[in-house]
């Protein structure tokens, strides 16, 4: 092991072994390929030839990189042909059972130094492992669909995994153009972990009733860059392949509360709301005109006058007094229409008794996403609707689209946010894989504007920090305790990418 691999043998010639076939060839290496369905095989060679013709056309590789690629993929009928290979990749069903009979039966056929790796995303590396005799050869590769476009793979390191293997899996990601991170065998690895935040949290909003999940989309997008919501992503990928995966993350953690969905997600998912394939999900796909409706409130004219504070734990940033129309602003809260403040880690609630304002005139202006694209507004059970329509107008007089949501502490961005952070730190602290790695994981595998220690470095650890102990103080929810690695970084005012040791 350790050495170049140029003999690769898959098994399973489906979306991702066709995948994982067409990068190995291209990157020089002879591919054998085997599907148990025979006609899988000529159908995922097709797809090959048809996906580098489209290489060619786009300029994107010369005519004969792509037929030196199509050549070196060979159809093998027969599990036993493999038995030259350096490295078997299998691409099966998504089982154990026949994942571990998979890789005994290769065990007979191929050399004793030959790689074993399973592109599973959802199961144990180890688990598939211990069904071999030489458990030290298996590891984790975990590619992303589509395997030719996106550009990260998962290197998994289970106990017994020798670090060859390893290094030699990495050299021939590096190969395939591919980013490979190192993780070791955790449940979700790095990119299907670090993910799960967004969408539970986003779900708990829903489920608290903080906004619609339009608007809850909408402030993910427009206020913290987000390509689309969480509610968007979960009719593209379907309640029905979604809940499973929330919850089996959850029962992997042993109930861990951070991984805790939501009931409303299940009873959806009976209900057949799946999301696009039934037609129906959180937006209708059904009939003209459907899909999204972007969430922008309409502009409204500013009449109304605003009061705020320059100093103490609610006082408005500069940035976003810069937000509001300047002849507006009344020096005493008394005269204002609107008492506008800017808390970060308490609710409007909290901040409304703390100040001693009048809670009809009260809302609040999330301090920390907030720009042209849109900001939002706050809030609390005593806040008039005047008041919200009034604190509307003042942005919207700028053309700045102002989000309403009732009363949470952390707002929606920055909540979703910190629960994303916090979420990595825990799994830095866990040693699950490295900042770096699970930033560049988040960047390329989720698409996310920004890796999580990346953002909360932006933020500001303490931060971030507020936000996650206002959380836990509110709902009094272990799903909020901040990670060790933050809480410490927090407090020696460190990069949250700093090592446990400076070695
Ligand atoms: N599709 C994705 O987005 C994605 C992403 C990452 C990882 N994965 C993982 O990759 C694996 C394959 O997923 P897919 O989407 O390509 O599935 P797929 O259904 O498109 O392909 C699986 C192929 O394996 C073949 N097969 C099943 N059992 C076999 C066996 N015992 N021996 C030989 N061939 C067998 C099937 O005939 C089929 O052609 C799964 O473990 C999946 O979890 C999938």
């Amino acid at each position: 092991m350790g050495q170049e691999l140029q003999k690769v043998g898959i098994i399973g010639a489906g979306a991702m072994g066709r995948g994982i076939a067409q990068v190995c060839a291209a990157a020089g290496c002879t591919v054998q390929l085997f599907d148990s369905v025979k006609e899988t095989v000529s159908r995922a060679l097709d797809a090959v030839r048809d996906d580098l013709a489209q290489a060619v056309t786009k300029g994107r590789i010369s005519q004969d990189a792509a037929h030196a690629t199509l050549a070196r993929i060979e159809p093998v009928q027969e599990l036993r042909q493999l038995g030259q290979c350096e490295l078997v990749v299998e691409a099966i069903i998504e089982q154990l059972e026949p994942k571990q009979r998979l890789f005994r039966e290769l065990e007979a056929i191929v050399s004793p130094d030959c790689i074993l790796a399973t592109n599973t995303s959802s199961l144990s590396v180890t688990a598939i492992a211990a069904a071999c005799n030489v458990p030290s050869r298996v590891i984790g590769w975990h590619f992303f669909n589509p395997v030719t476009r996106m550009k990260l793979v998962e290197v998994i390191r289970a106990p017994r995994t020798t670090p060859e293997a390893v290094q030699a899996l990495t050299a021939l990601s590096r190969q395939t153009g591919h980013r490979a991170i190192v993780a070791s065998d955790s449940p979700g690895f790095v990119v299907n972990h670090a993910g799960r935040a967004f969408v539970t949290e986003g779900l708990k909003l829903l489920a608290e009733r903080a906004a619609e999940h339009r608007v809850l989309d909408a402030i993910l997008r427009n206020c913290a860059g987000f390509r689309m919501g969480p509610f968007e992503l979960l009719d593209l990928t379907g309640l029905d392949v979604s809940v499973p995966v929330m919850e089996s993350i959850h029962n992997q953690y042993y109930g861990d509360d951070r991984y805790r969905p939501v009931t409303l997600a299940r009873t959806r998912l009976l209900a057949g709301l799946l999301g696009r394939k039934s037609g129906q999900g959180f937006y209708s796909y059904e009939g003209k005109g459907a899909a999204q409706q972007p969430a922008v409130p309409d502009a409204s004219a500013a009449s109304a006058t605003v009061w705020w504070s320059t100093d103490g734990p609610a006082a408005l940033p500069e940035s976003i007094a810069a937000l509001l129309p300047p002849d507006k602003r009344v020096t005493q809260a008394q005269q204002a229409d609107v008492i506008l403040l800017a808390p970060l880690g308490a609710d409007l609630s909290t901040t409304v008794a703390e100040q001693h304002v009048d809670a009809s005139k009260a809302i609040a202006v999330d301090p920390v996403f907030a720009g042209p694209a849109g900001v939002t507004l706050m809030a609390c059970p005593g806040t008039a609707a005047a008041t919200i329509e009034a604190a509307r107008g003042l942005f919207g007089a700028q053309a700045i689209p102002a989000f309403v949501i009732a009363d949470s502490p952390g707002y929606v961005a920055p909540r979703v946010v910190a629960c994303i952070v916090n979420l990595a730190c825990e799994m830095a602290q866990q040693g699950i894989a490295s900042p770096a790695d699970i930033d560049v994981a988040v960047r390329l595998g989720l698409g996310y504007p920004a890796g999580p220690f990346e953002w909360g470095d932006r933020l500001g650890a303490g931060r971030v920090l507020e936000i996650l102990q206002g959380l836990h103080v509110t709902f009094a929810d272990p799903r909020y305790r901040p990670s060790p690695w933050l809480v410490r970084r927090a407090r020696l005012s460190l990069p949250l990418s700093t090592p446990d040791r400076a070695d």
